[in-house]
């Protein structure tokens, strides 16, 4: 079996700034490349920009520039953003690059020497957005069937290219190769779509007079092409003339082209048509991926509601943005996007879950180890440890099988697992107790051992998703890890830790994002003064008894502990992010002398949740977390054991 890996993106038109559309597909892809660079693989990884047609003349019309002159000044918007995505394409292709326009040009003329391509007149419906002709059948109302514009009656000569020739054999491919349209969904779709429909020939011309900006047909120079037989030869052009060497026997036929669902036709037909035409074989898979909505609306120019990447890394940063539209909706779906979504994630599965096992390990190997990783016990491991290296163990093989898949949030799901279960093994493995008793040693440096082996299997399988984050835990860790080499073949055996390392406590790989309002709309609470409500006496009431009814005033709720952390320059603050069931809050509680903010994560506590909001050493505080003792705190009112956050206590 071959060991290359090449995937491509669509090349983007470069009408206008790119969006989360473009964004979406390039990250997917770029995981997919990472991903296999680490398994060993000879990846080369395409994108670019399509640069011809009527939509970037029109474009260039608009800005009162010449269409080289802006693509010119549009194509650094869109490298630049890779670069920003940590995209980590091989090439970068754009369609007026001379020697692409000379490929296509050899194309053309090869089709038209074997009489593939030829001259006719045609009447039909043409629809200038989509630019292409539509038979009488297809247009009702005047409207093209695609995007709904008018279109207009136009006859002209023009050249085209014998597709309908092969109509049946793309039928036959396409049955044979169950995963060469995916997902199942879209495959079902165009197979549909090609045996109630048999193929026209291809119009790939269009006049000079109507349309400039375009590659010259080498045997008529009064049209160009048309744009998409220009853009789709991008996938073999590229690794012709992009790198050192000419590439494409090497890396053809591509393993996956990945796409949005609206240019599923265009690739899976017009390509494949023009590939059989070219004698060269098909991709192995083409992947339809579905659409992004922005607050349940569609997103357009006019609405006003598009999704500028540059922005959302420049406020949420690019390893979040990343793993948002990977986990937040399965690929191949459409999906909606909203900031609070957004925000969502970032708080509750990075912040939380992710960031708090690495802030809380490191924290601890600093405090209960000199900051170097301790040696762990062989042959000592209880249940609990080997339940937590059978589950790294099995990751591989898991999120190997969803990647192959495209399975991108099942991936990620799976990776959660030990997210989870290493935070879960902390709290059941309590440190912080085995740190007391000096008979406990050798369990607890086995348990921090374990801990920081997990977080190094998690940088590892992070990596192609988060670049970012993985490097930040491998700086913390010092792990010894080498993501430009394969990885996955060596690295993944438990044990690979070197007892000794030194690590580096370093900032929150994921600061929480700070909403200004929360659902009840509570802005602060000060837990220094626990004013608890304090209802007018009434006349059954004495100064030591408060009726059944006022005790019914206070709510008193079972809160998860998600985060914690202490208040800058407070001995006694603790700054706890909470799971109360209905909502998150954040409560300032004064038990940072008692315990350490790593040990008080997961677990469940009691609070007032309906005390006014206040401010403490200019901390929101929104409740108050019940404690026992007078002047200093003694212990935390918890639970026997788990219930549910929200859980009412009365
Ligand atoms: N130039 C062609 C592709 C040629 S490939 C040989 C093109 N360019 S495009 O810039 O208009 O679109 C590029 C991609 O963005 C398409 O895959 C499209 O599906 C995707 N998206 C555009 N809007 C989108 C969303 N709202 N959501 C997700 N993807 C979307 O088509």
């Amino acid at each position: 079996m071959s060991n290359t890996f090449y995937i491509t993106t669509p090349i983007y038109y470069v009408n206008d700034v790119p969006h989360i559309g473009h964004a979406y597909t390039t990250i997917a892809a770029d995981v997919l490349a990472r991903y296999h660079r680490l398994l060993g693989h000879d990846v080369f990884f395409l994108t670019g920009l399509d640069e011809h047609g009527q939509k970037v003349q029109q474009a260039a019309a608009k800005s009162g520039v010449d269409p080289q002159a802006h693509c010119d000044r549009l194509a650094p918007q869109f490298q630049n953003l890779w670069k920003k995505l940590n995209i980590s394409n091989d090439a970068f292709i754009r369609t007026t690059d001379t020697k692409h326009k000379t490929v296509v040009q050899q194309k053309l003329q090869q089709l038209f020497d074997q009489q593939l391509i030829y001259r006719a007149d045609y009447t039909g419906w043409y629809c200038t957005f989509d630019e292409r002709f539509w038979t009488e059948k297809d247009v009702t109302d005047g409207l093209c069937p695609d995007c709904k514009r008018p279109v207009e009656r136009l006859s002209e000569s023009n050249y085209f290219f014998k597709m309908g020739q092969y109509h049946d054999r793309l039928v036959k491919h396409i049955e044979a190769h169950p995963d060469f349209i995916r997902p199942e969904s879209r495959r079902n779709e165009v197979l549909g779509f090609l045996k109630t429909n048999p193929l026209g020939d291809l119009s790939i011309s269009r006049p000079k007079s109507r349309l400039s900006w375009g590659i010259e047909l080498p045997f008529d120079r009064d049209y160009v092409t048309y744009v998409w037989f220009d853009a789709l030869v991008n996938y073999v052009s590229g690794p012709d003339y992009l790198l050192p060497q000419p590439a494409l026997n090497h890396y053809w036929p591509a393993s996956m082209h990945l796409v949005g669902k609206d240019i599923l036709t265009t690739h899976a037909v017009y390509w494949s048509t023009m590939l059989m035409a070219l004698e060269l074989p098909l991709p192995r898979t083409i992947f339809a991926h579905g659409w992004w909505t922005v607050n349940g609306e569609k997103m357009s120019k006019s609405r006003g509601n598009v999704v500028d990447p540059h922005g959302m890394v420049d406020e949420f940063g690019a390893d979040a943005f990343r793993y948002f539209l990977l986990r937040e909706v399965p690929f191949g779906q459409d999906g909606d996007f909203s900031r609070h979504a957004l925000i969502g994630r970032v708080n509750t599965d990075l912040a939380n879950d992710l960031g708090n096992l690495l802030s809380r390990t490191t924290a601890m190997i600093e405090r209960y180890a000199g900051s170097r990783v301790p040696k762990p016990e062989r042959g000592t491991d209880s249940d609990i440890d080997r339940v937590l290296q059978h589950t790294a163990g099995q990751l591989k093989d898991a999120i190997g099988v969803h990647l192959d898949n495209l399975e991108f949030s099942r991936a990620l799901e799976t990776i959660w697992g030990l997210v989870k279960l290493g935070n879960q093994y902390i709290d059941k493995t309590a440190p912080w107790v085995l740190a007391k008793k000096p008979e406990d040693k050798s369990r607890l440096d086995t348990v921090l051992y374990n801990a920081a082996e997990t977080l190094r299997f998690l940088c590892l399988f992070l990596y192609p998703v988060m670049p970012k984050a993985a490097e930040g835990i491998k700086q913390q860790l010092d792990l010894t890890l080498n993501f430009s080499k394969p990885l996955f073949s060596s690295d993944i055996t438990w044990g690979g830790t070197v007892p000794g390392t030194e690590i580096v406590k370093g900032a929150a790989l994921f600061p929480r994002v700070e909403t200004t309002t929360t659902s009840q709309g509570a802005k602060t609470v000060n837990q220094d003064t626990p004013t608890s409500p304090s209802p007018a006496p009434t006349p059954a009431a004495t100064a030591t008894h408060i009726t059944i009814e006022d005790f019914q005033k206070i709510q008193l709720k079972v809160a998860k502990v998600l985060s914690a952390e202490r208040v800058p320059k407070s001995e006694k603050l603790l700054k706890l992010q909470v799971d109360i069931g209905s909502e998150q809050r954040q409560v300032v509680a004064g038990i940072g002398k008692k315990y350490t903010p790593e040990e008080l994560i997961g677990r469940r506590v009691v609070i007032v949740a309906n005390l006014k909001p206040a401010k403490l050493m200019g901390v929101e505080s929104q409740g108050m977390v019940l404690a026992a003792g007078d002047a200093e705190v003694q212990e935390l009112v918890t639970l026997i054991s788990d219930v549910d956050p929200g859980t009412k206590v009365k």
